[in-house]
């Protein structure tokens, strides 16, 4: 093996990547950052001018790029590792480049080859200093006709991006389990790649398990695949790289129609194909606003419950939370919005995490067009009137107004911190607002248009707005300024041009709130029974502050929401009870923290217990409940406790 002694000089390029000085925040879109849409491009040459500007990358994808990755590796729950190696294919945009330089977290890298004219050679490689929230740039030279190198390597069983569970952490309790979560900066713990959303790669992969379990991937799946422990995978449509994942446990299957099913422990398999019954239906208003889906099969994995996020769009295969099988099929906006992200996302992918209003955003709002499709404008403007809530609070909230910019700042400390309310629902109220000017007759068309033309493609905010300018706005001068546009994507807050959901549902079951707390009803006599888990959130989340434990009880009493099995229910609950001090609320709180690992309620359920003083008690459930946290879940709750 011939490890390479960096010289200070490449040292010193490496650490200038690590820790890059931000650039200015407010450049209101002015920044010469080109993306790597091909309207850059020299097609006659296929050589793109890129402009490095993701600073949570150590990858030199200016000069070279990677380009397909080929996994082959043992999926090792013993030793909690995946190890094997990854074949890289690459090209260079800088005929003069002399070096591929990768992404590393936790790997362990123990050998480098280089092939060169049909020829496998030692390559020479070295590795930076590892950076806690980086990981470690993994530098191989490039020979002069060198077209893929090998890197035999492996995991850590602390790798961020990968949780094994034992068998006690699964519902069935006879097998072991392992799935990945790689956005948005951990696909570097699971190989080596050039971890930024700039990128595109295509895969292949082989993975060995125990011959009893299933391996799945964000890939072609057959579902009919014998069950044999080795599993071959291809991925022919490039994706970045934060779209790689793998599950592996004992997982079943179950078809919706030809190309639409369910994978999931047997325990809620059922449960779960009923759940998400609609989802071709979602799929066909989806495709009917926005062109044909894509990516062939289109499955659903339902993991265990410590999977940190509502559901993760990984491409073919979104995964899920079991906390949307409610069994009244009320929280299936979430397999909407990751079968939206096929569009917005995964086929028109942010070029920087600064943008990731152009995934979220433009994805929360397809979301609504669809629910709205399939179940009416009431619903629709339900989910918009809970989320705008929900906005208000997170700007109220925010450490600082750039924070509440759509275009993050430039100085964001994690990627993850671009993943706020702000994008997701500050984006789609643009978007809101944008159709509501240009009317949904050329608006549609135009985002349809918009995801044709730069398909496959990474965008930024900048690209957008000059596709706006050009092929809406042009038409249209006089439907919106230039100033109303800057203070959506620019400028902090909730602009005043911002659609005000008004649902008629809402005001009265907020009526029938006031009613009660003027004590002119008793909880019981509520007209309740018909109200559907939104009225239900809206109800609990606009409880004033202030209740007394009378009032508590009262209404635990009538509507028994402490235990409810509706985990958002029980969470917008949970929430009121940790302010309001009432106690009986606890051991169900309890339970609900050792059993559920949804970072939407688990982050904001220990952080209200913090700033109520119940911090003591906090700490003692985390206590137990941390080792069955994803090690996401662990990162993010370490630093609300302790901070
Ligand atoms: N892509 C996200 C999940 C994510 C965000 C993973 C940031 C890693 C970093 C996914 O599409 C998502 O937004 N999930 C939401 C669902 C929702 C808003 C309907 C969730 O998990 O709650
Ligand atoms: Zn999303």
């Amino acid at each position: 093996m011939t490890r390479l002694k960096f010289a200070a000089a490449s040292l010193a390029v490496l650490a200038f990547v690590a820790c890059e000085a931000p650039k200015s925040s407010d450049n209101h879109g002015e920044s010469e950052s080109v993306s790597m849409s091909e309207s850059h491009s020299d097609s006659s040459h296929d050589v793109k001018t890129v402009v490095k500007d993701d600073k949570f990358t150590y990858a030199n994808y200016d000069k070279v790029q990677m380009t397909h990755l080929d996994l082959d590796l043992d999926v090792d729950f013993n030793r909690k590792v995946l190890d094997g190696t990854a074949k890289i294919d690459f090209k260079k945009l800088d005929s003069k480049a002399t070096e591929l330089v990768l992404d590393t977290k936790d790997l362990t890298i123990k050998s480098v080859q280089i092939r060169e004219g049909g020829e496998w050679k030692e390559g020479t490689y070295g590795l930076s200093d590892a950076d806690s929230l980086m990981g470690q740039a993994l530098t191989v030279l490039l020979l002069d006709k060198a077209d893929q190198i090998k890197i035999a390597y492996q995991t850590s069983p602390k790798a961020e991006g990968l949780q094994w569970l034992s068998p006690a952490q699964t519902a069935g309790k006879k097998h072991p389990y392992l799935f990945s979560q790689a956005q948005a900066i951990n696909a570097r713990t699971m190989a080596p790649v050039q971890d930024t959303p700039a990128v595109r790669i295509t895969y292949s992969a082989k993975l060995r398990t125990p011959p009893e379990l299933l391996a799945l991937m964000s890939a072609d799946q057959d579902p009919n695949t014998p069950r044999d422990g080795e599993y071959s995978f291809d991925m022919p449509q490039p994706i970045p790289p934060y779209l790689l994942a793998i599950a592996v446990g004992d997982i079943e299957f179950k078809a919706i129609n030809d190309h639409i099913g369910v994978y999931a422990e047997k325990y809620i398999l059922d449960a779960s194909v009923e759940e998400f019954s609609e989802t071709p239906l979602m799929e066909d208003a989806n495709a009917e606003l926005y062109g044909p889906y894509r990516w062939g099969r289109y499955d659903l994995i339902v993991l265990p419950p410590s999977f940190p996020f509502g559901g993760m769009e990984n491409p073919r295969l979104s995964f899920l939370t079991p906390t949307l099988v409610a069994g009244d099929k009320s929280l299936t906006n979430v397999v909407a919005h990751e079968l939206a992200h096929s569009w917005s996302g995964n086929l028109v992918t942010n070029a920087n995490w600064q943008d990731a209003w152009l995934n979220e955003g433009f994805t929360s709002y397809v979301e609504n067009r669809v629910m709205e499709a399939l179940y009416g404008e009431e619903r629709a403007v339900m989910e918009q009137a809970l989320d705008m809530e929900g906005l208000k609070r997170a700007v109220a909230e925010a450490k600082r107004p750039e924070l509440t910019h759509l275009k993050m700042p430039a100085d964001l400390e994690h990627p993850d911190d671009a993943f706020t309310s702000v994008a997701y629902i500050k984006g789609a109220n643009f978007l809101f607002f944008l159709e509501d000017r240009f009317g949904r007759e050329h608006f549609d068309p135009f985002l349809k248009k918009y995801f044709d033309a730069h398909a496959f493609q990474s965008v930024t905010t900048e690209d957008f707005i000059t596709y706006l300018h050009d092929e809406l706005h042009a038409d249209f001068p006089d439907a919106v300024t230039r100033a109303e546009l800057d203070a959506w994507v620019y400028g902090p807050g909730i602009p005043a041009t911002a659609r005000q959901p008004k649902s008629d549902a809402f005001e009265k079951v907020s009526a029938l709130q006031s009613n009660w707390l003027d004590g002119q009803m008793r909880a019981a006599d509520i007209p309740s029974e018909n109200w559907s888990t939104h009225e239900w959130l809206h109800f609990i989340n606009s409880l004033p502050e202030g209740l007394t434990t009378a009032q508590f009880k009262e209404l635990d009493k009538a509507f028994s929401l402490t235990g409810t099995q509706n985990a958002e229910t029980a969470f917008a609950w949970y929430m009121q009870a940790i302010r309001g001090g009432y106690k009986p609320a606890m051991p169900e709180l309890n339970k609900f923290l050792m059993s559920v690992g949804r970072g939407k309620f688990i982050y904001r359920l220990y952080g209200a217990l913090k700033a109520s003083d119940q911090t003591a008690w906090a700490n003692r459930v985390y206590k137990k409940a941390r080792k069955g946290y994803h090690p996401i879940a662990q990162r993010r709750i370490d630093a609300i406790l302790n901070d």
